[in-house]
C-alpha cells in the first residue's frame, strides 16, 4: 500500500536544507487537513500558513531553537477554537443546511443539544476537546506530506502561550496547538535520518477480540 511506504519514509526530521516546498504540494497538505473528520463535522481549528523569514525567526526562539523552523519553506501552525460558543456552533449549522439545500431549522435539534453540551463545560474542557480535532487534521496532513515525499516535523515542542501573543492568536479566539515544518531533509547533517524506525512490537500494540 502506498499509504505504508510514506510513512516509513518520513520521519521526524531535524534537519531541513533549506529548499522550497512547491506551492500546489502545499496546498495538497492544506486540503488533506482541510478534509479531515472533525466531532459533529464542527472543525474547530484553523492553519496558520508562514512563509515570512522575520516572521519565522522571531518564533524558532519560542520553538526552543529548533532550526527546522527556519530552514522549512512554509511553517503550518495548528490553532484551535479557545472555546465552543452558540455563535460558532450556529455558523456551521448555517453553512450545513445552506450548502445541502435542507430546511434552516432541519438540524436544531441535534444542534441545540451540541450547544447545551459544549455551554455545560468549561472553556478549558472545550479548548482541549477542540485540540484533539486540529491534532486529526495535523496527523492527516503529516501523513499527506510524507505522500508528496515531503518533508515534515510534528511539533509540540514550543511555548504555546508565547506563540499565541506573537500571533495575536486570542483576539481570533484561537490557541496554537501544534507545528508542521515543511521542506525537505538535509541528509548528511540529520543525525536521525538513518536511524531505524522504532515502534512498540505489533503484539502489544493491537488487542484482537473475535
Ligand atoms: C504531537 C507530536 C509532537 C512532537 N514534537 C516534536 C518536537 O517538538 N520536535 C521534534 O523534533 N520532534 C517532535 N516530534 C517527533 C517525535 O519525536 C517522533 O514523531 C517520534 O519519535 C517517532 O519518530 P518518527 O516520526 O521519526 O517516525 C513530535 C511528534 C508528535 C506526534
Amino acid at each position: 500500500m502506498e499509504l505504508i511506504n510514506a510513512l516509513n519514509w518520513r520521519y521526524a526530521t531535524k534537519k531541513m536544507n533549506g529548499q522550497t516546498v512547491p506551492q500546489d504540494k502545499v496546498n495538497t497538505i492544506l486540503e488533506a487537513a482541510h478534509l479531515a473528520p472533525t466531532s459533529s463535522g464542527l472543525q474547530p481549528f484553523e492553519i496558520i500558513v508562514v512563509t515570512n523569514a522575520e516572521l519565522k525567526e522571531k518564533i524558532k526562539p519560542i520553538a526552543f531553537e529548533q532550526t527546522q523552523i527556519t530552514d522549512c519553506s512554509h511553517l503550518l501552525i495548528f490553532a484551535a477554537w479557545d472555546n465552543y460558543t452558540p455563535e460558532r456552533i450556529n455558523e456551521v449549522f448555517t453553512r450545513t443546511t445552506t450548502e445541502r439545500g435542507v430546511p434552516a431549522d432541519s438540524m436544531d435539534d441535534y444542534k441545540n443539544r451540541l450547544i447545551s453540551r459544549f455551554g455545560s463545560r468549561t472553556a478549558e474542557q472545550n479548548f482541549a476537546h477542540a485540540a484533539r480535532q486540529a491534532y486529526i487534521g495535523f496527523g492527516i496532513a503529516l501523513a499527506a506530506a510524507a505522500e508528496l515525499k515531503v518533508d515534515a516535523t510534528p511539533m509540540e515542542g514550543f511555548d504555546n502561550a508565547a506563540l499565541d501573543e506573537l500571533l495575536n492568536l486570542k483576539e481570533k479566539g484561537l490557541r496554537s496547538v501544534t507545528l508542521l515544518p515543511l521542506g525537505y531533509r538535509d541528509a548528511e547533517n540529520d543525525w536521525l535520518v538513518n536511524l531505524k524506525k522504532v515502534r512498540t512490537p505489533k503484539a502489544r500494540f493491537i488487542t484482537e477480540i473475535k
